[in-house]
């Protein structure tokens, strides 16, 4: 009796320290995996960084960002459970990654010249989940309310939170942007802020996450400019035509420009851009502004280049082809320039600062091109471009050009198939931009 009850003792202290021995092991790789992971992500987030060449934020983020992110973003359970799964790939290549690999991505947080893009190809299997903190400095006559749509039909799509105005489509210009300027949710919490808006640094960074993606677009200066000056109606504003005001634009401007104009007549982008009127024309100034543009945006997309930037745009935020289809809007803003020579070359010296913002990154755009893989990019616009045909194919009914702006520029409206009046993804393509902001502000705040 005694024996046995010894023996039984013995075996249940074994039992009692095995289990203690399996928590234990547990515990303490569920730790390492966590740690790992956490390395991982600060590895992955910094990767990231280094393809879209950003001076803004730090190139290792502390941590509480990205939960912050995950938070801000994806509360949805399909979301978070994607977040699960993009973690499990995250931990199962770090024990697959070479350290020397991540040694490399850390280190070069430089930018592009020091980018080895060989080794950048063969290592890009390139785990990302899509971003969804995105700021849109919206531009006069560049194409902007095509990329404005279809960040508002994304949103839409996922219930992301926009920074509405309080009223209209226009977020204080010509002032420069303040957090207040917003008409505030319940959290003050948003992904996105795509209406116009003059740019601040200060503003933007209060309003919009840490992590955000800061992305604009800019156009040739002489084409924006004629479009500027049809569309709102400068003739009336200058009481002369392009050609005349072109011959002498001093003149005019000094004349005539409202010290309260939304639309600038001088460097147009540049104010846009948040460089204050009275250093228009100022080259320090000019060149600073530059400099700080290229430390603050992640992505500077080109009017010409429309299509290529929306690739670039896709592959910076994680999103699909199909995340960036759009029908064309505005059927001026692609339409092909009827400005003589001497109109073209006065008005690049009257704008002689855009022209310089202009060279300055169309020259980081195509560096972004080359760097992504010119084949590549090109193979993915033919792609984008079929599958336009093709949505506006099933989606579409017909199109109607109608009148907008000042002087009645033309505009395309389209109008829906009536058998996809439930396919959100065809509603939000056919929807005008003021329809698509007013979807949004039912959304986010019932009216
Ligand atoms: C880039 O990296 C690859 C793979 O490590 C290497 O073979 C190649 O020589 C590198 N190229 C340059 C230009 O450094
Ligand atoms: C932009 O840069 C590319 C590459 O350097 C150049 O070929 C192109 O002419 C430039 N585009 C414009 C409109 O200046
Ligand atoms: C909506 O229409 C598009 C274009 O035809 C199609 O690709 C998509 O699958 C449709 N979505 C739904 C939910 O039916």
């Amino acid at each position: 009796m005694n024996f046995i009850n010894r023996i039984s003792g013995l075996i249940l202290s074994l039992l009692i320290l095995i289990c203690v021995i399996l928590i234990y092991l547990k515990i303490d790789k569920r730790m390492k995996l966590k740690k790992l992971s956490v390395q991982r992500e600060r590895v992955f987030v910094d990767y990231s960084d280094s393809i879209v060449v950003t001076k803004f934020r730090a190139p290792v983020l502390p941590l509480d960002d990205l939960e912050e992110e995950e938070i801000v973003n994806d509360g949805k359970q399909a979301d978070l459970e994607e977040a699960a799964k993009q973690r499990r790939l995250l931990i199962a290549q770090t024990f697959s990654a070479k350290p020397a690999e991540q040694n490399y991505r850390i280190s070069d947080n430089s930018g592009l010249t020091t980018e080895n893009s060989t080794h950048r190809m063969t290592t890009s299997v390139k785990p990302c989940t899509p971003k969804h903190n995105v700021a849109f400095l919206r531009t006069h006559k560049t194409g902007s309310s095509t990329l404005q749509a279809i960040l508002y039909r994304y949103g839409e799509l996922h219930d992301l939170s926009f920074a509405l105005p309080e009223k209209g489509s226009n977020l204080g210009s010509p002032r420069l942007f303040h957090p207040r300027f917003i008409r505030p949710t319940k959290n003050k919490k948003y992904n996105m802020l795509v209406g116009h808006a003059r740019y601040d640094k200060w503003g933007f960074s209060v309003a919009m996450p840490r992590n955000t993606q800061y992305i604009t677009i800019i156009r040739e200066p002489s084409d924006q400019f004629e479009s500027l000056y049809k569309y709102y109606n400068w003739y009336e504003r200058f009481q002369a035509s392009l050609p005349e005001f072109s011959s002498n634009p001093f003149f005019y401007y000094k004349k005539s420009e409202p010290s309260d104009a939304i639309e600038s007549a001088l460097n147009p982008n540049l104010f846009d851009l948040g460089l204050d009127k009275k250093f228009l024309n100022d080259r320090q100034s000019i060149s600073e502004q530059i400099e700080k543009l290229d430390k603050d945006f992640t992505l500077v997309m080109v009017t010409e280049y429309f299509d290529e930037s929306l690739i670039l745009l896709k592959d910076l935020l994680c999103w699909s082809i199909d995340d960036v289809t759009y029908l064309a809007k505005n059927v001026r803003s692609m339409e092909g320039r009827n400005l003589n020579k001497d109109t073209r070359q006065s008005l690049r010296m009257w704008n002689a600062g855009d022209v310089k913002l202009y060279e300055h990154f169309n020259e980081t755009f195509w560096r972004k091109v080359h760097l992504y893989g010119k084949d590549k990019l090109m193979e993915e616009v033919k792609t984008l471009r079929e599958r336009n045909e093709e949505l506006k194919l099933s989606c579409v009914e017909g199109s109607a050009s109608v009148s907008q702006g000042k002087t009645g520029t033309r505009v395309k409206r389209y109008s829906l198939k009536v058998s996809q009046s439930q396919n959100d993804t065809c509603v939000l393509l056919t929807l005008a931009n003021e329809a698509l902001q007013g979807r949004v502000a039912r959304r986010q705040f019932g009216n």
